[in-house]
């Protein structure tokens, strides 16, 4: 790796970040840099699981989507065994995309450029001018489109391209627990609510994750209007409340805003906070019952937020899910992805209604996602200029803080949700993966 005269690029100067963050410091010019990038694709997002697809995406056999992992396109179909596969959308004959759409339905994929056939889980069936052209010389089960290890925890379909890589569940380390109170939302789990938004933003990854980590410290001030116009059943005043709880040496965080008499479970429909009572565990029951907003991160780049939002402002909020997915396409540059997570066992109704409250808040449009993406944005540009190659930020919020033994949750939980705790286990993490200890 090239040097430059911070030092900051060479191998030495990535331990120095991960020196410097164990200290509570961080420097700016990763949030946007060349050679970061590059080395994230290699070394962060070639290693870790990756997020792919919710199930509910390709419920039939033969649905698809593509997605990608670090910058390799993937097809992600159901094939005809029911079974989900992750291949590499790349002909083996010479190299051309297989499959130009973000998704549909198809049980085989034909090449534009010389017609090899492949089926949706990846085996090559048929090769134009077999005989006469390739005398025997190709053997069709040598010629399959590369496939992408696969996992999956509650509908979420995962592939890492390290075949060395430890399991999805050792990878998640125990933040299942707060996973499942967003894909656990009654007895039969959650579901996407149509096709994700889709959308490109000059922001790095890395903003996003930090922020969907648990950055409770910018809601009063960034979303500020939502507090003001009654948007948001919350008040700046209640809301550092709460707990950050963190896996240590996973990277996941999670932020559980809490606001002392707010009624649990407010914002669902009382037979499905019924059945969820009775779904998850009693901890997992206390700590839901607490929790007005939970907005988590899985490391590298999947996130997600459950909050109540008012449709129309001043009235109860109705409690929506989303998920998102960062995926880096340059330095500083973003292609977003956002859906809708709703419960498969509610009505229709709750499903429209808990839509509405995402799409105003946090789709593509919506008021909140316009308020992080503007200060995003500007973060990103900032991190690009060449003054900032020399600046450090400060990470050190609550680097005193004590566990909360009480916590009935796994992992490192301290209070209040203020907090940088989870952002210096983020990063930590991602300088293991940087420095190539992972
Ligand atoms: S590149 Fe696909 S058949 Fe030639
Ligand atoms: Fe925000």
């Amino acid at each position: 790796m090239a040097t430059d005269s911070a030092g900051t690029r060479t191998e030495a100067g990535l331990e120095g970040i991960r020196d410097g963050i164990a200290q509570g410091r961080f420097p700016a010019h990763v949030f946007n840099d060349r050679e970061i990038f590059d080395t994230e694709q290699r070394r962060v997002f070639s290693k870790a699981w990756c997020f792919l697809a919710h199930e509910s995406e390709i419920p039939n056999r033969g649905d698809y989507v593509t997605r990608y992992i670090a910058d390799n396109n993937l097809i992600v179909a159901r094939a005809e065994s029911g079974e989900i596969h992750a291949s590499l959308n790349m002909c083996r004959h010479r190299g051309n995309m297989m499959c130009k759409s973000e998704m549909g339905n198809a049980s085989h994929f034909r090449c534009s450029y010389h017609g090899w056939v492949y089926k949706n889980s990846g085996e090559l069936v048929g090769v134009p001018y077999m005989k006469e052209g390739y005398g025997g010389r190709i053997d069709k089960r040598d010629w399959g489109l590369v496939k992408v290890r696969t996992d999956t925890y509650a509908g979420l379909v995962f592939g890492t391209l390290d075949p060395d890589a430890p399991t999805l569940e050792e990878y998640l380390g125990g933040f299942q627990f707060y996973l499942d109170l967003y894909l656990k939302q009654g007895s039969s789990g959650s579901e996407v609510h149509g096709p994700p938004d889709h959308w490109v933003t000059e922001t790095d990854w890395k903003i996003a994750a930090e922020n969907f980590s648990g950055d409770g410290y910018h809601t009063p001030v960034a979303h500020q209007f939502g507090f003001n116009l009654g948007y948001f059943a919350s008040s700046g005043s209640t809301h550092s409340q709460g707990w950050a709880a963190s896996i240590p040496g996973k990277g996941h965080g999670i932020g559980l805003g809490h606001t002392p008499g707010f009624p649990p479970f407010a914002g669902f429909p009382e037979e499905l906070a019924e059945e969820m009572r009775s779904s998850l565990s009693p901890e997992q029951v206390e700590v839901f019952s607490q929790t007005r907003t939970a907005v988590g991160t899985v490391f590298p780049n999947l996130s997600f937020l459950m909050q109540p939002f008012s449709i129309v402002p001043g009235e109860a909020g109705v409690r929506f899910v989303t998920m998102r997915l960062y995926h880096p396409i340059g330095p500083g540059r973003t292609e977003m992805y956002s859906w809708c997570l709703v419960p498969k066992d509610a009505s229709d109704e709750y499903k429209q209604e808990a839509y509405r409250a995402y799409t105003l808040a946090f789709a593509q449009a919506g008021t909140f996602e316009q308020d992080d993406l503007e200060n995003w944005a500007r973060v990103t540009r900032s991190a690009g200029s060449t003054m900032a190659r020399n600046i450090e930020f400060p990470y050190v919020m609550g680097m005193d803080s004590t566990p909360d033994p009480d916590f009935p949750g796994p992992g490192h939980v301290v209070t209040p949700y203020v907090n940088d705790s989870n952002f210096r286990n983020l990063w930590s993490r991602w300088s293991e993966y940087m420095t190539g200890r992972v």
